[in-house]
């Protein structure tokens, strides 16, 4: 049996194909939940949308200190891979959920597997580096989105069972865009049918938790929509709402540049990304789908664990609030040619992984 750990909303994503694919050949595969997201929009809405079986376990830990919350699910694991017995544990990524699961396999003999393995961006300020080393040190498989993340483990002295696969947001974005073309009318219901708009997400510690920051990027982002003459559309996370509410910035933007609303689900998100003249982000999910899509994406960071995106020619790297530079530089990408070449493989991903896991579960 493959165990599959997740908690997040871009874990429930990027784990779907290879769930998927699992089922279609037969194979046994439980989805163990671990809770670290449970909001509807952040969790149920997504089993929906990528028709997924209901978690064989949730642990419901929520939101807790990180120590806490990573106790919390080492201590549920136990309970349940005691029972699953499962022949892998496969996680993907870098959340709180990935580094539990990583080290409850560990601890407990099974071989773990870490889907997008070798990300880094050297920036140990960020929760997700140290979660993202740690369990890569524990991993007996590395699924690799390219090569770069391959000679970066090497780098780490780790070369035992690293496969490059690609990515399965591609398998996932690249399914669910057709379908969300045809089934998701988010743009007539935010009036966006015939208006120039650029998407916004943000929930990255760095950019929302202090409120003076916060206040700096929100302000410049505000005044790069009014000299481009464009709305952004922003679906708020919770913490960057929380952030926002806590301020004032919520009642300070709700009229403006902005439309400020609820996170969506996929089909809705991958719509709005489609139709967007400009993406901009500090998610690590959406730098790849803005790629995917071929839509020019600013992340609002000073680096990416995702550099393929620039070398691509479809991504730059902006952490600064100065709303001329930006605007100067979104102007640059509007007018860029739309012709990079998708970085993360042809969508066959979960394929790959099966095909490779497959004996062992
Ligand atoms: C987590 C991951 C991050 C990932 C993101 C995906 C870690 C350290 N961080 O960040 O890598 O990019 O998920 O979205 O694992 N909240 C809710 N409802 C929920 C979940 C959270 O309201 O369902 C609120 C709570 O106030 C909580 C805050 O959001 O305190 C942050 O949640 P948490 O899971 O700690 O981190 P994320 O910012 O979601
Ligand atoms: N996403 C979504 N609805 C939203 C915002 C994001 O469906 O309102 C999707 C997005 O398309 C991508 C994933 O969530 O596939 C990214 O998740 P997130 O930004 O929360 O986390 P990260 O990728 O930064 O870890």
């Amino acid at each position: 049996m493959l165990a599959v750990v997740l908690g997040t909303r871009p874990e429930i994503i990027k784990c779907s194909p290879v769930i998927h694919e699992a089922r279609r050949r037969g194979l046994a595969c439980a989805i163990v939940h671990t809770g670290q997201h449970y909001t509807p929009e952040l969790d149920e809405i997504f089993f929906q949308e990528l028709d997924l079986p209901q978690p064989a376990y949730n642990l419901r830990v929520g939101s807790q200190p990180p120590l806490k919350q990573i106790v919390a699910i080492l201590n549920g694991l136990h309970d349940v891979l005691s029972d699953l017995k499962p022949g892998i544990v496969m996680a993907q990524g870098d959340t709180n959920s990935v580094l539990a699961g990583a080290l409850a396999a560990h601890k407990m003999n099974i071989p773990f597997a870490h889907l997008e393995a070798g990300l880094r961006s050297d920036d140990w300020d960020m929760p997700e580096e140290g979660n993202r080393v740690l369990a890569g040190v524990v991993a007996d498989y590395h699924f690799c989105p390219t090569t770069v993340q391959r000679d970066r483990l090497a780098r780490e002295d780790i070369t035992q069972g690293v496969h490059v696969v690609g990515n399965t947001i591609v398998d996932a974005s690249r399914y669910f865009s057709e379908v969300a073309k045809a089934n998701s009318q988010i743009c007539e219901r935010l009036g966006l049918s015939q208006q120039r708009f650029a998407l916004l997400t943000m929930h990255r510690p760095s950019n929302v938790d202090e409120p003076a920051r916060l206040s700096q990027v929100m302000a410049c982002l505000d005044q790069m929509a009014r000299s481009l003459g464009f709305k952004i559309v922003f679906p708020v996370h919770p913490r960057t709402e929380k952030a926002l509410r806590d301020s004032g910035l919520w009642n300070k933007y709700e009229s403006s540049s902005f439309v400020l609303i609820k996170p969506l689900g996929y089909l809705d998100l991958l719509r709005l990304q489609s139709g967007a003249q400009l993406i901009l982000t500090d998610s690590g999910g959406v730098q790849e789908e803005a790629n995917i899509l071929r839509v020019p994406c600013i992340t609002l960071r000073a680096n990416t664990e995702r550099p393929e995106t620039v070398t691509a020619g479809g991504n730059v790297l902006y952490a600064g609030t100065d709303s001329s530079e930006l605007s100067a530089l979104a102007s640059n990408m509007m007018q860029r040619e739309r012709n990079w070449i998708c970085p993360f493989g042809d969508g066959q991903t979960a394929k790959r992984v099966i095909n490779i896991l497959n004996l062992n579960i």
